[in-house]
């Protein structure tokens, strides 16, 4: 569904170029929840980025649903971005100046779909996120656990193919955290969605099917979970360790 073939990209700083993704193979398969975990600097980002084409890249591929990406247009890629596309950043990312419900809104407006559909589908994630007493609350009126679970619900309005997730709990304590990957699950579950999550939690990490470790713009393994959380929470924990750190550049 998701394919990413034998990516490079590299930063050109002053005269001097910097390489960051070395060749990275991924595959994403609909309805999948992935995370993509890995120290500081070892591309993760860079990685999203190159998926949603924000930065152009040096070679290899990125196919959505059997589509090269880099054969699109700024408007084609555009629309892609929007329908196809689904966007949770770990700073949120809400438009102060309107509502929960007008956020969640939003890229039907883009899209500029039928008003009766889009007020259904947002009244059917407010639904799921359990948000639907706060739909009139602006931003600055909500804590930042709400504000993320907004922020899947606009995600999902336009029935995206994969939802594209940075750091989505890193400014969140450990209890909303796992609401908003709770949030993520019921997605999965109810919608059929398809996650790629970037993180440096390791127990955001064990709720995922899969998890891909990055090291020095490189896979450095993948760890697939056989359904037990704990299990998979202490083999993350493992290789972590072996790859130095826990693969958060705080600790
Ligand atoms: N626009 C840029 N110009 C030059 N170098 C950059 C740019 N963006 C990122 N880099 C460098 O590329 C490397 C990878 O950055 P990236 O943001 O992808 O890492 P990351 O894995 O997301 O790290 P973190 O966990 O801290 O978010 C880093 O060394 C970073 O300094
Ligand atoms: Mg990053």
């Amino acid at each position: 569904m998701l394919e990413v073939k034998n990516l490079y990209k590299s930063y050109k700083v002053g005269n001097k170029n910097y390489p960051v993704l070395q060749g990275v193979d991924v595959n994403i398969e609909k309805g999948e929840f992935v995370s993509v975990m890995g120290p500081s600097g070892s591309g993760k980002t860079t990685l999203l980025n190159c998926i949603s084409n924000f930065i152009p890249y040096e070679s290899g591929e990125v196919i959505l649903n059997g589509e090269n990406m880099e054969k699109l247009t700024e408007d084609e890629l555009a629309t892609v971005r929007n329908e196809k596309l689904g966007f949770v950043f770990q700073d949120f990312m809400l438009l102060d100046g309107l509502t929960v419900f007008e956020n969640i809104c939003m890229p039907k407006i883009i899209k500029e779909d039928d008003w009766r559909e889009m007020e259904d589908k947002a009244n059917k994630l407010l639904d799921i996120f359990g948000i639907k007493e706060i739909a009139d609350k602006y931003p600055v009126e909500i804590s930042g656990g709400q504000k993320q679970r907004v922020a899947v619900a606009r995600s999902l309005m336009n029935d995206p193919l994969v939802i594209l997730a940075d750091e989505p709990t890193g400014n969140l304590d450990s209890k909303s955290s796992e609401a908003v990957i709770k949030s993520f699950i019921e997605a999965k579950k109810k919608l059929g969605a398809t996650i790629f999550m970037v993180t440096h939690d390791t127990i955001s990490a064990s709720y995922c099917d899969r998890v891909i470790v990055m090291k020095d713009g490189k896979i450095f393994t993948e760890l697939k979970n056989s359904g037990n959380r704990k299990e998979f929470f202490d083999e993350l924990l493992g290789v972590l360790k072996e790859l130095g750190g826990d693969g958060n550049d705080n600790e």
